[in-house]
């Protein structure tokens, strides 16, 4: 009771695009709270709070409800929850919510000493019926996109890892030497092997994710746990999407791509001789662990290719999400994108947003036979992508220093005409109106999209 349930749900169903449902305001539409329980007794309310609360948590299509502070004390919505939500806990103490509703017109907050007792009370049956807690609207984002993010998560990874079944993990030979002792004794007996894949686009191909599918043991009940960068948590997850037809897995990112990307939205992917990403599989982690202490060990090299992704998220966004310390800056940008992936979870519209700059930098990456970080890439990417917009390209200047690269023109022009979103040889590119508005296949006549590409390049 006043912890805030009815303005952080309504703002987490404006971010999630799905209708809200504030079962109290419900009831209240037909007749008033207080003369309910005047007129009839809580027992009758109740009632009526269940019929609501059961109605909306059966539908067919999702929604976001706030429940009334005394819902979770009636064991048929309990179980609702249990079957069809994720429960959120709106957490506030005792002395803040009496402050906010003592001697309201709420018919249970008319008496200090009794308003703490039922907060006693209540308070083991919120924590049984919670999947999370949270106390803002981007927690409750991040709750609902299955990302908990805390620095030193991984020494508890054995609790943060769903259900009580058994665990193998991935990592590549490089992060297993740096975190697999930590992520090993953190799972503790839960896992029964470990697996290491290569470092980097070389774990990405058909012979590793076969290897990792006969080494495999775990049954339909087990959780795959990768601990790496993208590569590592694209081939686990797929191997995850793929082995016994599915399994349950968790991302652990230790790279800042990972952690400001590559790590939620469920895309899972290996490559093939003719290109990036082209077998995959949209399959969500059952959890994203985000520990940004594991950012300490990363490679400077590493550190830029993730501050691209960082910057193309903040300017999507329209924050300068790049000015924050960098633990704050990978919870924002993964609230931005968890949203945005469970508004659009298969990538047909507006998830489509998050290739900004890529268009460009795909080509020039497979220009440049794939020898170019792809930190460098979307960094003139981006560049190209202000430029087209007609806005300022200071920010990305300042923050990415993109540096224009030796390439082949009419071989980056060739693969930019080739990429998946181009239509009938046009590409179709991400823009923005300004910052934070993005615009959506967007044509441009061709000569001034290879203009824009053309500037990228050296010489
Ligand atoms: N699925 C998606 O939505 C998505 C999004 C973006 C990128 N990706 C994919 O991610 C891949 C790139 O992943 P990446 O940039 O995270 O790098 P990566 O996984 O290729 O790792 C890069 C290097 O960093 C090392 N490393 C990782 N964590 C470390 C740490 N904490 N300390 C020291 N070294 C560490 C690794 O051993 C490796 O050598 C690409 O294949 C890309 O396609 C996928
Ligand atoms: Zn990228």
């Amino acid at each position: 009771m006043g912890a805030g349930k009815s303005t952080i749900g309504a703002a987490l169903a404006e971010r999630l695009g799905r209708p809200f449902v504030d079962v109290d305001r419900e009831i209240e539409s037909v007749q008033p709270i207080a003369q309910i329980f005047a007129q009839e007794g809580e027992t009758a309310f109740r009632i009526r709070e269940a019929k609501h609360a059961l109605d909306t948590l059966g539908a067919r299509s999702p929604s976001v409800i706030a429940l009334g502070g005394g819902a979770v004390a009636t064991p048929r919505i309990r179980a609702a929850l249990r079957e069809h939500a994720l429960t959120v806990l709106v957490e506030i103490d005792p002395e803040e919510a009496w402050r906010r509703v003592g001697g309201s017109d709420r018919p249970l907050a008319q008496d200090e000493a009794a308003f703490r007792t039922l907060y006693e009370e209540r308070r083991l049956l919120y924590a049984e019926a919670a999947d999370a807690t949270a106390s803002d609207v981007e927690a409750a984002v991040l709750a609902a996109g299955g990302v908990h993010v805390e620095s030193g998560a991984l020494a508890r990874l054995g609790e943060l890892v769903p259900g009580h079944g058994p665990t193998e993990l991935v990592a590549d030979a490089h992060v297993a030497g740096i975190y697999g002792m930590e992520a090993q004794l953190a799972l503790g007996t839960r896992n029964r092997a470990t697996h290491e894949v290569p470092a980097g686009e070389e774990a990405k191909t058909t012979r590793v994710l076969e290897r990792l599918w006969r080494d495999l043991r775990l049954e339909r009940g087990g959780t795959l746990v990768a601990l790496g960068g993208g590569s590592t948590t694209d081939l686990a997850g797929l191997a995850a999407a793929t082995y016994l037809r599915g399994i349950a897995w968790v991302a652990v990112p230790t790279t800042l791509v990972g952690q400001v990307d590559a790590a939620f939205g469920g895309k899972t992917a290996i490559d093939l001789p003719e290109g990036k990403n082209l077998v995959g599989a949209f399959h969500w982690p059952t959890r994203t662990v985000l520990d940004p202490a594991l950012l300490a060990t990363l490679p400077e090299a590493e550190v830029a290719n993730g501050r691209a992704e960082l910057v193309k998220t903040g300017l999507l966004a329209g924050e300068p999400l790049w000015e924050l310390p960098l633990g704050d800056a990978v919870r924002r940008c993964a609230a931005f994108k968890t949203a945005i992936c469970l508004r659009d979870p298969h990538d047909l519209a507006e998830r489509r947003q998050l290739n900004l700059g890529h268009t460009f930098a795909h080509a020039l990456e497979a220009a440049a036979g794939y020898e170019l970080p792809h930190g460098r890439g979307v960094a003139l990417g981006l560049l190209a992508a202000l430029r087209l917009s007609g806005l300022d390209t200071h920010v990305v200047e300042r923050e990415l220093r993109p540096e224009r690269v030796t390439v082949d023109r009419e071989l980056a022009w060739r693969a930019l005409a080739r990429d998946k979103k181009a239509e009938g040889g046009v590409p179709r590119l991400v823009l923005l109106e300004a910052p934070g508005r993005p615009r959506l296949g967007v044509e441009l006549p061709p000569a001034e999209v290879r203009v824009a590409l053309d500037a990228l390049i050296a010489g």
